[in-house]
């Protein structure tokens, strides 16, 4: 007899409120860990007016990811809160309107498109290798993910928009300074039990406000542009060089893409392109501080492949880089910037040993599973070998590993993120020394929609010269 979710096991919270007004949402992923610990891999959570379901074992997180899209959909709460900030795209959209879609935005980032438009993403890393070494001839610490994040825009928009934006050159009101009020706020008000901003707007709603209307104002520009190219060229319709222009012309096509998807679905690239490839590396980077064997073999690596090159000038030089790869993959192991993920069921379903009824609303933490031993050897190890095939480990469970989801909508972005990773990761090593100025342990984890870091500061080093 399967268990029902008001059944199962958890955290006791106050009389008729429960533990809607107790949870620590910058750690709530952290408070999953030990309440898993504690009440195991599936459990409730009273928050007043409903029960969340929450889960952490690897198999059912597989199970519902994989039941998409006619199972599960993503959180309506969460769905309704990014459409209110003009994002209307293939991320919050479900269903017949998702099957329209994914088809659509994930054809631009395949790797064809990247293969296509290196050269156009390729000098966004030779001007961040300027920029760093300035950093390293000045000798004064900086916070690396500002940078990172203006690397990452500056290739989100080159691949799938097919516009050179310059943010790592470029002084003030970058558009990531923007970007950056949104995710946070996003994530506040999935988690406010009563939507207090529709009454009373505060200086935070105000400043995210202003962020949505310029990115708004940003994709249009970038509209427009594409427009102008798809006129002056009408051969390019055949073959939409990138997303933009695939977006463009399948709107024309068709009456059900409307030109708010067009906007959308470009919105949504921005926002799932940027924040998530740049975190990814700053975590990369601050964990990388204290395993100097491992550094020093992504270095060897690096140079090997890139022989006299400054840093990885051809497509090719990407794919040899496969230590770094698995550096990435044991980064994301410990520090996946999206560990938590909020779904709702589409109908009854059992769930191995619980019944799910439909609307009921479930949140899944992926990295409980993935720091076990039973899932992987020596878990609490970095080791990027056990993403070689020569050096598997012999416990080496993939389905406790989703720091890029799965089933029919896993992050179709995945390639992008892992090509940029290796780019600025082989030129940083080969070229510079990190040295962590922030003590590596005041450093925290901070859930704001993607898991970040608390600022941090390094110092770089050339080594040469
Ligand atoms: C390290 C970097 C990245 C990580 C860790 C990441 C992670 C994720 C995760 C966990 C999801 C949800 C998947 C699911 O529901 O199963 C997702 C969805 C998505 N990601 Fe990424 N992502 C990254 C980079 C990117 C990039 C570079 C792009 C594009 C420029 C992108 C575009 C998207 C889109 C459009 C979706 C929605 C897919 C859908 O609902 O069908 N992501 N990503």
């Amino acid at each position: 007899m399967a268990v029902k979710v008001k059944d199962l096991p958890g955290p006791k919270g106050r009389p008729i409120v429960g533990n809607l007004f107790s949870l620590d949402l910058p750690q709530l992923h952290n408070s999953i860990e030990d309440w898993s610990e504690e009440f195991g891999d599936v459990f409730r959570l009273n928050l007043g007016i409903f029960d969340q379901l929450v889960i952490t074992r690897p198999s059912m997180l597989q199970k519902i990811m994989k039941e998409r899209p006619a199972g599960f959909a993503r959180n309506s709460k969460m769905n309704q809160i990014i459409r209110e900030g003009g994002v209307h795209g293939v991320f919050n959209v479900e269903g017949e309107e998702w099957k329209r879609h994914r088809p659509i935005v994930a054809k631009g980032l395949d790797v064809k498109h990247q293969k296509a438009f290196y050269p156009a993403i390729e000098p966004v890393l030779g001007r961040l290798y300027k920029k760093w070494t300035e950093r390293a001839d000045s000798g004064e610490p900086f916070y690396i993910q500002k940078d990172l994040l203006r690397f990452t825009v500056d290739v989100t928009s080159s691949l799938a928009f097919g516009y050179p934006m310059n943010t790592i050159e470029e002084q003030g009101g970058a558009i990531q300074d923007h970007m950056e009020k949104v995710f946070p706020m996003i994530f506040k008000r999935i988690n406010m039990p009563v939507p207090w901003y529709k009454l009373y707007r505060t200086k935070d709603d105000k400043e995210f406000d202003v962020a949505v209307e310029e990115m708004n104002r940003l994709v249009d520009e970038f509209i427009s542009a594409a427009r102008k190219r798809l006129d002056e060229n009408p051969e390019l319709r055949e073959n939409p060089p990138s997303v933009i222009e695939a977006i463009i012309v399948a709107a024309e096509e068709e009456d059900d893409i409307s030109t708010e998807d067009v906007r959308g679905n470009l919105l949504t690239l921005l926002m799932a392109g940027e924040d998530t490839t740049a975190v990814t590396l700053n975590w990369m980077i601050y964990l990388l501080s204290q395993e100097p064997d491992v550094t020093e073999s992504m270095r060897k690596e690096a140079k090997d492949v890139l022989g006299d090159k400054t840093w990885a000038s051809a497509y090719e030089d990407n794919a040899k880089m496969r230590y770094i790869e698995g550096a990435a993959f044991e980064s994301m192991r410990f520090k996946p910037v999206a560990p938590i993920m909020l779904f709702e069921a589409n109908e009854d379903i059992e769930l191995e040993e619980v019944f799910v009824k439909k609307g009921q609303r479930i949140l899944t933490q992926h990295r409980f599973g993935s720091l076990k031993d039973e899932n992987f050897s020596e878990a609490s190890q970095f080791k990027p070998e056990r993403w070689l095939r020569e050096g598997k480990c012999p416990v080496h469970n993939t389905d406790a590993f989703s720091p890029f989801g799965g089933g029919a909508r896993y992050c179709p972005g995945r390639n992008l993120a892992i090509l940029e990773i290796r780019m600025v990761m082989s030129m940083l090593l080969k070229n510079f020394e990190v040295e962590l100025i922030t003590p590596y342990d005041s450093v925290n984890e901070k859930m704001a929609f993607t898991m970040m870091s608390s600022p941090y500061q390094v110092r770089l080093k050339k080594l040469w010269g």
